[in-house]
């Protein structure tokens, strides 16, 4: 069912067999080769377009089933609405939108043809951005599945996989080039959606290290810290939350060194990697706790941030760090009202081991400065269900200490469509998490649950620019749409990725 067709560019020419896909603009306005083709089929296209009152707005589309003696099986017309209105975003979702209609009917050998009314350009970046929304959109975690198509869909044979897309345009070379970045980036993404949707029995810290450490084969060091180690390091905190599972933590560091300075200081990521969050001790009601498999989105859009850097060779140092604990109640689990000593030596007390993202943060901020002297560190984390009450789904918390830091994060969330909301930080708030047994408590009650929490963590940031993204609405469960009909989103792969290709290459 799911399977991710193999994209390729060439130039406009008719098929003699498969779907063929037009662009069609305000009133069902075709391009030339469309117009062409339209007239070799005896009108079928015009003919269909008037019948069905298809009136090419953004969105819509029009199956034309077995037009005139062309031998296609299909024409799919879709509504792009006027070529002008066009944004960047717009072709991303253009490409989401044909690979759904592709899906629904035999769409084997499909070749979508760019083109637009009226002579518009249709440019290299344009037709790349497509093939991604394509490619994207193509994504399902089926692997658990055993009931495949060959039972399912025996009747009928509606649903189609689509094996291979060609993008016809009138420059397939510079479509090609262009789409060979963002196809690494896309492999990101896709990397990180498995990782969320992957459950906890088969994702542990241990399989999640693995994970990591295959990114080695595209020329990431990846260091693995053991639990042992941790104690060396005296990462108590981290190491508190995981002490209740049977399954050890590990804390993983991937560098990719692909700026000419080999020594110039890195820009540094950090994730939240709670491969379960039970609550511990604290324990979470039933409902949704099986949600809590995905409490790793912080991790997995690191890993798949570094592996997009690294398959598309970004000339830039980059430092992931990946925090995996599992949060279980045990007889040797953390308690409420225990007090820990942080990497940082601050103390800790913990009021609710269900707040167990940020004390995983904790230490690996610290280290992760301490260490490598970053540029700049960005956290994401799966942190807080307050985010969810303030942003719902369709953002993500932006809390950062450094203002061009937060504008460049907020602007690449706007580019791609991985948007974010600015939320304060300061002195009030900070305060909420002062304790009277120890230097803060790790929860502070339900009043800006968001913010205390990224107060918390700001606690372990020195004199870095520092960015937290509570990405806890929108790495999972977030509303399926054009590019994503996966539980896990991949949220942030491309966002940073972006981020870094504006900011931070040579
Ligand atoms: N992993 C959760 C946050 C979460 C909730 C993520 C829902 C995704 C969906 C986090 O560890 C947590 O439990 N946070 C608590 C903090 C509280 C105890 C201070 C929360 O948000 O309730
Ligand atoms: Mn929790
Ligand atoms: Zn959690």
């Amino acid at each position: 069912m799911a399977t991710i067709p193999a994209i390729a560019f060439s130039e406009i020419a008719q098929p003699r067999s498969g779907t063929l896909v037009l662009m069609a603009g305000e009133g069902g306005a075709l391009g030339r080769f469309g117009a062409g083709l339209d007239k070799k089929a005896g009108g079928a296209v015009t003919r269909a377009i008037k019948a069905a009152k298809f009136n090419g707005k953004s969105g819509s589309a029009l199956d034309v089933w077995a037009p005139g003696d062309l031998g296609l099986a299909r024409i799919i017309v879709v509504g792009i609405g006027e070529p002008a209105d066009m944004q960047e975003g717009d072709w991303l979702k253009l490409g989401g939108r044909i690979m759904t209609r592709l899906r629904a009917g035999s769409g084997d050998g499909a070749t979508v043809v760019l083109e637009m009314p009226a002579g518009k350009e249709v440019s290299a970046d344009m037709a790349a951005d497509a093939a991604l929304g394509l490619k994207l959109r193509s994504y399902g975690f089926d692997k658990y599945k055993t009931r495949k198509k060959s039972e399912d869909e025996a009747e009928g044979d509606r649903d189609g996989e689509v094996s291979k897309v060609t993008f016809a345009l009138a420059e397939p070379a510079a479509a090609r080039r262009a789409f060979v970045a963002r196809d690494k980036v896309a492999g990101g993404v896709l990397l990180a959606r498995d990782l969320v949707n992957e459950p906890a029995n088969s994702l542990g810290p241990k399989e999640f290290t693995k994970k990591a450490q295959a990114l080695s084969k595209l020329g990431v060091a990846v260091e693995v810290l053991t639990e042992k180690e941790l104690k060396r390091l005296k990462m108590e905190a981290l190491l508190a939350v995981g002490q209740g599972s049977e399954r050890p933590p590990r804390l993983v560091v991937m560098r990719w060194n692909g700026a000419r300075d080999k020594k110039a200081a890195p820009v540094a990521f950090v994730g939240k990697g709670v491969v379960f969050d039970t609550g511990g001790i604290s324990i979470k009601p039933a409902g949704h706790m099986e949600d809590m498999k995905g409490d790793m989105g912080g991790a997995a859009a690191v890993t798949g941030l570094m592996q997009a850097l690294a398959a598309r060779k970004a000339k830039v140092n980059a430092i992931g760090v990946i925090g995996l604990v599992e949060n279980m109640p045990d007889g040797k689990a953390q308690r409420p009202g225990d007090i820990v000593r942080s990497m940082s030596g601050q103390t800790i007390e913990v009021i609710n081991t269900d707040a167990e993202g940020r004390m995983v943060l904790a230490d690996a901020l610290w280290h992760t400065q301490k260490k490598f002297k970053p540029r700049f560190m960005v956290n994401l984390a799966t942190l807080t269900g307050a985010v969810i009450v303030a942003l719902g789904h369709h953002r993500a918390g932006l809390f950062s200490n450094n203002d061009e830091l937060a504008e460049r994060l907020a602007a690449a969330g706007e580019a791609t469509g991985e948007k974010l909301w600015r939320l304060p930080l300061g002195k009030e708030y900070d305060k909420q998490i002062d304790s009277k047994n120890a230097d803060m408590k790790n929860a502070a009650g339900r009043h800006a649950g968001a913010i205390t929490a990224a107060q918390f963590l700001q606690r372990f940031v020195d004199n870095v620019p520092w960015a937290h993204l509570d990405i806890a609405g929108t790495a999972m469960d977030s509303p399926a749409n054009e590019i994503n009909q996966s539980w896990g989103s991949g949220f942030g792969v491309r966002l940073l990725d972006r981020l870094v290709a504006d900011h931070y290459e040579e």
